[in-house]
C-alpha cells in the first residue's frame, strides 16, 4: 500500500484526477470503478477541466459507479446517477452507454446486482478503481462486518452513514437500503486509489494505518491487495 499526503484538500483532488487522466491516456479503453461522495467531487472538477482541453478524452471508456440508493428513481435529487450527471458525465464525451450505475429502482434487486456483475465480467473486469472512506471506515456502502468476499448485492445503510448523506438530500428522507458493489468485486479491480479526506475522517485514516485487517473496519481488505494507493488529503 502506497500513502501519499497532499497539503489539502486541492492537492488531493488535482492528484488524483493526474492519476485518472494518466490511466485513460495510457489506456483510451480503460475500464473505471467510480465512487461519489464530498471527496471525489473535487477529483471530478479538475478531470473535467482538462478534459475540456482535449478532444476525445472519455470517448471509449467504460465507468461503473461503486453504489446507488435503493428505493429511489434515478432522477432523484439525491441519487448517484444525478450525482454522477452533475459532476461528471454532462461534462465529458463519454458514451453514455458505457457508463454503468447500479439501478436501485429496478423492480428485482438481486437480478440487478446479479446483472452488474455480468456488466463488470464482460467488461473485462475493473481496471482502476477510486474509492471514497467513509468515516466508519465504509467503501463504497459496505458497513462494518461486511464479508471481504462480498459481491454486488442490497444492504441496509448504517444510521451513522444515512446522517452523514443527509445534505444530499434537502431535507427528503435518505433512503434505508442501496446497491453496492461488494468487498470482493472491488478487490478484483487491478489498482485502486483511496481517497481519503474530508472532517470527522482522522480516526479512520488512523485505524486504516494500523495495519489491522478485519472487517469490522472494511477498508482494511484493502491491504491484502497488491497495487492499492491511499491519497490523504488533511
Ligand atoms: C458514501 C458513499 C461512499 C463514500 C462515502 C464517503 O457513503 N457510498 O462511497 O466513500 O460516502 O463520503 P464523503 O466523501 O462525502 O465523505
Amino acid at each position: 500500500m502506497i500513502w501519499e499526503t497532499l497539503d489539502d484538500y486541492e492537492a488531493l483532488s488535482n492528484r488524483a484526477a493526474l492519476i485518472l487522466l494518466e490511466a485513460i491516456r495510457e489506456n483510451p479503453r480503460a475500464v473505471l470503478g467510480l465512487p461519489t461522495g464530498r471527496t471525489p467531487a473535487g477529483m471530478y472538477r479538475h478531470v473535467v477541466a482538462e478534459c475540456a482541453r482535449e478532444y476525445h478524452c472519455f470517448r471509449d471508456v467504460t465507468t461503473f459507479n461503486l453504489d446507488e440508493y435503493a428505493g429511489i428513481p434515478r432522477e432523484h435529487p439525491g441519487s448517484y446517477f444525478t450525482f454522477m450527471k452533475r459532476h461528471l458525465f454532462d461534462h465529458i464525451d463519454v458514451d453514455p452507454s458505457r457508463t454503468h450505475i447500479p439501478d436501485g429502482s429496478a423492480a428485482d434487486l438481486a437480478a440487478e446486482c446479479a446483472r452488474y456483475e455480468a456488466a463488470i465480467n464482460a467488461a473485462g473486469g475493473l481496471g482502476l478503481t477510486f474509492l471514497g472512506l467513509g468515516r466508519n471506515g465504509h467503501i463504497a456502502f459496505n458497513e462494518p462486518g461486511t464479508p471481504f468476499d462480498s459481491r454486488t448485492r442490497r444492504v441496509e445503510l448504517a444510521e451513522s452513514t444515512r446522517r452523514a448523506n443527509a445534505d444530499f438530500f434537502h431535507g427528503l428522507q435518505v433512503p434505508t437500503h442501496a446497491l453496492t458493489m461488494g468487498i470482493g468485486t472491488i478487490l478484483e479491480s487491478r489498482r485502486i486509489v483511496l481517497l481519503a479526506s474530508g472532517s470527522g475522517k482522522d480516526a479512520a485514516i488512523a485505524r486504516l494505518e494500523t495495519l489491522d485487517i478485519d472487517p469490522s473496519f472494511p477498508a482494511s481488505a484493502l491491504w491484502d491487495h497488491d497495487d492499492v494507493t491511499v491519497l490523504v488529503g488533511r
